[in-house]
């Protein structure tokens, strides 16, 4: 590393998060790690650790990240989660891929193709959310009763994904509904895995008893999910509410706190490459958007926002005592108005730690932790640590 702008991830923290949430909800034989989007930012580096706290499938969106995952473990099986093009399902085969299909048209056509070995498929049900899958018993059925003609196609999942929490939404309900009229002909328990559930499933709601697995995103990355009961005004208002909702709409029930004790993995670094005094009056930034009031000591860091760091963060950390950031976010650099106490070279925290945890941050920011783990950009070195070694890698 030359520029000591980096993301230190603690693999021991995100282990330790899998081996909770199964403790904390043990009825899975398959439990999912959603490792899309470079881990959610992490890394492809991290599914070791994943997979010894427990997980044993990993899921993703494209084949380039599926073939990008195989470089750390060539084992595990891998779910595409979204169609791949039929002229890549070798690549599939050779990688030990397993695809999704979500459309009666691809089912056709992939029935066409010649396979050299078996390929794993799920089926994807579209219940709800009018982006993937199929919509009725019919077209499912024929996929069911189609595939025996074809060795090479084993159908080893069928799934769907919610769109929404349904602590105080009804929509949540219909798709579980959806689902049954879908699958209404199929004795489930033929079908090796059934999985239906993401993270806010998994925490609020009460098993699905026919689901033997579960698909584990942002709780995996220390995201607890659940509603916390709350003290105070606001959270009085919240829960009148959720117990309104679920009243008037017959809601199932839901878990709205759990015994979850989940860690976020990573800290964003950088360093102070640049420390200068100006005067009250005096600029900083593009646009000369901030204007000095009064004279002010101004620091310097290499991270901006084609390190996916949001344009509007508003705090880092030196040496435990926090500061504004002022000015605007540039591409690569940002400033800060610090005190004397801070030196050329300083270590900064940018997001992570006790002071700028990453909800803190999202929030802040007004952007979901989904994506600021996600916006982290490959610029930006991963520094892996656990008990025994550190390890850097550029993704
Ligand atoms: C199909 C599917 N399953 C599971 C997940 C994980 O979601 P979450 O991070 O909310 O658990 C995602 C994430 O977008 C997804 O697209």
């Amino acid at each position: 590393m030359y520029r000591r702008t980096y993301l230190e991830v603690d693999c021991e923290k995100l282990k330790n998060n899998i081996i909770n949430i199964k403790e904390n909800y043990p009825g899975y034989e398959y439990y999912f790690g959603v490792v899309k989007a470079n881990a959610y930012g992490h890394g492809g580096f991290i599914i070791n650790s994943l997979i010894e706290g427990g997980i044993n499938y990993l899921a993703v969106s494209s084949l380039e990240e599926a073939i990008k995952l195989r470089e750390f473990n060539t084992e595990i099986p891998i779910l595409i989660l979204e169609p791949i093009h039929l002229e890549f399902l070798d690549k599939c085969i050779n990688y030990n891929l397993t695809i999704t299909v979500s459309n009666m048209e691809y089912f056709k056509e992939l029935l066409t193709i010649e396979l050299p070995h078996a390929l794993k498929i799920h089926v994807k049900l579209d219940t709800g959310m009018s982006r993937l899958g199929i919509k009725s018993s019919n077209d499912l059925n024929e996929i069911i009763n189609k595939l025996p003609n074809n060795p090479n196609l084993f159908l080893e999942g069928i799934y769907t994904h919610f769109a929404t929490s349904g602590i105080n939404d009804k929509h949540w309900d219909n798709q579980l509904s959806s689902f049954k009229e879908i699958t209404k002909d199929i004795d489930l328990s033929t079908i090796p895995i059934v999985h239906m559930g993401r993270s806010l499933t998994l925490v609020n709601h009460e098993k699905i008893p026919f689901c033997n697995g579960t698909r584990l995103g942002i709780v995996m990355y220390g995201m607890s999910q659940n509603m916390p009961a709350g003290k105070g005004f606001k959270a009085f208002l919240r829960n009148l509410r959720n117990k309104h909702n679920r009243k008037k709409l017959h809601i199932s029930p839901t878990t709205t706190t759990n015994n979850l004790d989940l860690k976020t993995a990573i800290t964003l670094y950088s360093e102070v490459i640049d420390l200068r005094k100006i005067h009250a009056n005096d600029f900083v930034g593009y646009g000369a958007e901030f204007v000095a009031q009064n004279n002010m000591i101004i620091a310097t860091l290499p991270i901006g926002y084609a390190d996916g760091i949001p344009k509007n963060i508003k705090h880092i950390v030196i040496n435990n005592k926090k500061y504004n950031v002022v000015g605007e976010v540039c591409m690569d650099m940002i400033c800060a108005a610090v005190d004397e106490t801070v030196k050329l070279y300083d270590k900064a925290t940018i997001i992570g730690g006790d002071t700028l945890p990453v909800k803190k941050v999202a929030n802040e920011c007004g952007i979901s932790t989904y994506t600021l783990f996600t916006g982290i950009t490959n610029r930006v070195p991963r520094v892996y640590v656990n008990s025994q070694e550190t390890t850097e890698i550029n993704y």
